[in-house]
């Protein structure tokens, strides 16, 4: 890519050209939005027609000068690829801070717990041929007035429901009206927009038996039932109008799998005359089960799967020392030899195709991919690494400390997810 790669601060953009193309792009985006709709009818809409010019406004809008496809030409909106890009300086920095939002835990608080380096939060997701503009909390919850919208799956799903919480609280602080006893489901209320966000633990989507205790420290192997669907989220299906989904690096873990009740094999169990099965086969059978049920079910929420979130650990694993110090993006390519991650992303993908492509099924493509993988592959920088606990250094440099190369620093990279969760609801 032959543009230059600055950990220097972002170069400000020439506003006034710059200023009149968006206004351009907005217009001829308004138009189309609009005759569209008259086409089609409201009923395509994600935001309810009264939030269309806004809506419109919010839209992506082609970046003048940056433009990296073949054509030369400049392109079009409906043809940007939000997830094919590079991270971008962004001296304006993120959309809130640990002392604005108040829903950042501390394991993803990296700014209060202590890390030193802060140019990992100045960078944006550029996709390639179009830029997309932050995201806007009050257009998102006018659009969501009554609405309820799930986020199911792991702890990174805990990761990114803290984002989407940051940026709305922004506009409307939310009100905590549930939590388990772990608090690993939970469920927030805004009040005056009626809108709720519930956090659907399921970190295998399948039903799984866990005997691991608070620290991940197991007694037995987990057993994993591949064709029978977590009931936690499953019987929630019916009251949700949105959800994001996704599941990952626990299929990594030794699991027992079984199939109509019986055990057909084992991922790397020891002294068990089991057959070893691979978790390529466990996440792809499981993800059939998932894609199975979100086409066939009569209840049709938007449902956004989202892909592979992958770990940076560097020198060692989460349990051997492992560590995560870059403190910038890699360069488009240049992510090393990724061949687990891009195995899970690249079974996700047939997967998922194979399921939105069944138009029986999938008849209003309400299943759609939010496809984060690229862009949080290149982000080695973006995790908490040792500012998992707060200032872990105070008894000094020598301390043996854990690493957290996987979960997202807030604000962080992730944040962008947002942003293009935004994008998708305002493109259609
Ligand atoms: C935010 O982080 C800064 C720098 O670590 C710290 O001084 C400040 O107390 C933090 N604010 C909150 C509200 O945690
Ligand atoms: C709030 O939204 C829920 C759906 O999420 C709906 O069932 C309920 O009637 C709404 N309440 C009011 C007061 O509109
Ligand atoms: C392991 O399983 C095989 C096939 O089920 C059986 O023939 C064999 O006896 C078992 N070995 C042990 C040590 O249990
Ligand atoms: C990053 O971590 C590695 C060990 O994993 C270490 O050798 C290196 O010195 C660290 N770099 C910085 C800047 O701390």
């Amino acid at each position: 890519m032959g543009t230059e790669w600055p950990p220097a601060p972002a170069q400000p953009r020439k506003a006034a050209v710059s200023g009149r193309v968006a206004l351009k792009v907005l217009l001829f985006v308004f138009l189309v939005g609009l005759a569209l709709r008259l086409l089609v009818g409201p009923s395509v809409y994600l935001f309810p027609p009264t939030a269309s010019p806004e809506a419109a406004a919010a839209l992506v809008t082609t970046a003048p000068g940056r433009e990296v496809n073949a054509g030369g030409g400049t392109p079009r909106i409906e043809n940007c690829n939000l997830f094919h890009g590079e991270w971008v300086p962004h001296s304006a920095g993120p959309a809130y801070t640990n002392a604005s939002c108040r829903f950042i835990e501390s394991p993803q608080n990296c700014v209060t717990n202590g890390r030193p380096d802060t140019s990992y939060l100045y960078w944006k997701w550029k996709p390639y041929g179009c830029d997309i503009p932050p995201f806007d909390s009050k257009i998102f919850l006018d659009g969501m007035q009554d609405k309820h919208w799930a986020l199911i799956g792991d702890s990174i799903l805990c990761n990114h429901v803290q984002s989407l919480l940051c940026l709305l609280s922004k506009v409307e602080v939310p009100i905590e009206v549930y939590h388990d006893k772990t608090f690993k489901s939970r469920r927030w209320h805004f009040p005056s927009h009626n809108f709720t966000v519930s956090l659907v633990w399921a970190p295998f989507l399948v039903k799984a038996e866990v005997f691991e205790d608070e620290n991940g420290v197991s007694s037995s192997e987990t057993q994993l039932h591949l064709d029978v669907l977590e009931p936690n989220w499953i019987s929630q299906w019916e009251s949700f109008d949105y959800v994001v989904i996704s599941t990952g690096q626990w299929f990594f873990k030794t699991a027992i799998y079984l199939e109509n009740e019986i055990v057909i094999g084992c991922h790397s169990c020891q002294n068990k005359n089991l057959t070893e099965t691979t978790f390529e086969y466990s996440f792809r059978k499981s993800l059939r089960e998932v894609f199975q049920f979100i086409t066939t079910s009569p209840h049709k929420p938007v449902v956004f799967y989202r892909t592979w979130t992958p770990s940076h650990f560097e020198n060692g694993e989460w349990s051997s020392g492992g560590t995560c110090n870059r403190t910038v993006p890699f360069k488009p390519g240049k992510t090393g030899d990724r061949e687990q991650d891009n195995t899970m992303w690249r079974v996700e993908i047939e997967e998922f195709n194979k399921a939105a492509g069944n138009k029986e099924h999938n008849n209003a493509d309400h299943l759609k991919l939010l496809d984060t993988f690229e862009l949080s592959l290149l982000r080695p920088d973006g995790h908490p690494g040792p500012y998992r606990t707060y200032h872990p250094y105070e008894k000094g440099r020598t301390a043996k400390i854990q690493n957290d190369c996987l979960h997202w620093c807030l604000p962080g990279p992730i944040d962008a997810w947002n942003d293009i969760i935004m994008q998708m609801l305002a493109k259609n």
